[in-house]
């Protein structure tokens, strides 16, 4: 039975990625932050929680780390913490470097030291390319980095040393940098999942309007789902190196807005304003990655569209809405 470890098992693509590799037959390992409202922390493992292995534990905090990485010896290490919030990294700069960069440098020391032929996924973010962007519209590998916020940046620090702790001590350490990547599970304080949440309740006559920032930029979406597959497929492959994972489809915030409260026979028009609370101090503006490596080379491919994916969203907060 193969052993993973996953740092951020309580969120999004944790939650995912442990079902996924509980139906592989894995042994799961995660580590959770301590909190004071512990019942909203683990809601998105609480139905797989008497089949995973869970420590206290957090990126902060060497000492515990190394004390469970050396008991567990994981075959795969999954780095999936993160403060993951781009605007908000503009308000908490020092945690955001912290946890992001600081954090995986601690741990990838502690496998170095430990647990050194552990494979090591890190998560790496298209917020690290920031407005950089090739003749053709897209971002790859070779695209240069220059990011725009304090999370782009902790992101990149943490890419650049999973790559010297790869190249420096012939670890295997891999960067999957994923464009955005969104689900019923994603929080209802990055877009995606705002929009939809507030549309929903203004249809079913719960709020007026919905308070969004600047809604002019483009993402490039895929669904939390498929992109823990790729994790997987990334750290079983036989080379040690970094992937692109995204659609290369991308959408406006605008038209993602039109396509959400259409669904619902609304006009977006009408509900949305707009309040700086929720302008960052600096924008991303596009984002389109290219993927052909991972999809010829490892033939992963997105089971969900832009329209699946929000479709899914949308008959949550109607179903949570409705029986409540
Ligand atoms: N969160 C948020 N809230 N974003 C808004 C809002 C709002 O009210 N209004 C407009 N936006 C715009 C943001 O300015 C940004 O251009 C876009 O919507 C997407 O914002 P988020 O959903 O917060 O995601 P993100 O692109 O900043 O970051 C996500 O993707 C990264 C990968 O590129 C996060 O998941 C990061 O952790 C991830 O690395």
């Amino acid at each position: 039975m193969k052993k993973a470890f996953i740092t951020g098992i309580a969120g999004q693509d944790g939650s995912y990625l442990a079902e996924y590799l509980l139906t592989l037959n894995y042994k799961v390992y995660g580590i959770v932050r301590r909190n004071s409202t512990c019942e909203h922390q683990e809601s998105r493992i609480n139905h797989i929680s008497d089949k995973l292995n869970i420590y206290y534990g957090d990126m902060t905090d060497a000492l515990s780390m190394a004390v469970i990485l050396k008991e567990i010896q994981p075959d795969e290490i999954y780095n999936l913490a993160a403060m993951s919030h781009v605007r908000i990294s503009f308000d908490i700069p020092e945690l955001t470097t912290k946890v992001n960069a600081v954090g995986v440098l601690d741990l990838l020391h502690i496998c170095k030291e430990n647990c050194p032929n552990a494979r090591i996924y890190q998560a790496s973010s298209s917020e690290m390319f920031g407005n950089s962007i090739d003749n053709d519209n897209c971002q790859r590998l070779t695209t240069p980095m220059k990011p725009v916020s304090p999370y782009g940046c902790s992101k990149l620090y943490a890419y650049n040393m999973a790559k010297v702790y790869r190249e420096s001590y012939n670890m295997f350490i891999c960067n999957g940098i994923l464009f955005n990547h969104e689900s019923p599970r994603r929080g209802s304080n990055f877009v995606t999942n705002k929009v939809v949440k507030g549309a929903v309740r203004i249809k079913l006559g719960l709020q007026d309007k919905l308070e969004l920032g600047n809604i002019d930029t483009y993402r490039d979406w895929g669904h939390s789902k498929d992109y823990v597959k790729a994790m997987h497929l990334i750290l079983n492959h036989e080379e040690a190196r970094d992937w692109i994972v995204s659609t290369g489809v991308t959408t406006s915030i605008r038209n993602m807005c039109k396509y959400v409260f259409e669904k619902l026979e609304l006009n977006y028009e009408d509900y949305i304003i707009q309040n700086p609370k929720f302008m960052r101090p600096n924008e991303l503006n596009y984002l389109k990655g290219d993927s052909s490596e991972i999809r010829e080379i490892l033939k992963w491919k997105p089971d969900y569209t832009f329209e699946t994916l929000m479709d899914e969203m949308i008959n949550y907060w109607l179903n949570i809405y409705k029986n409540n």
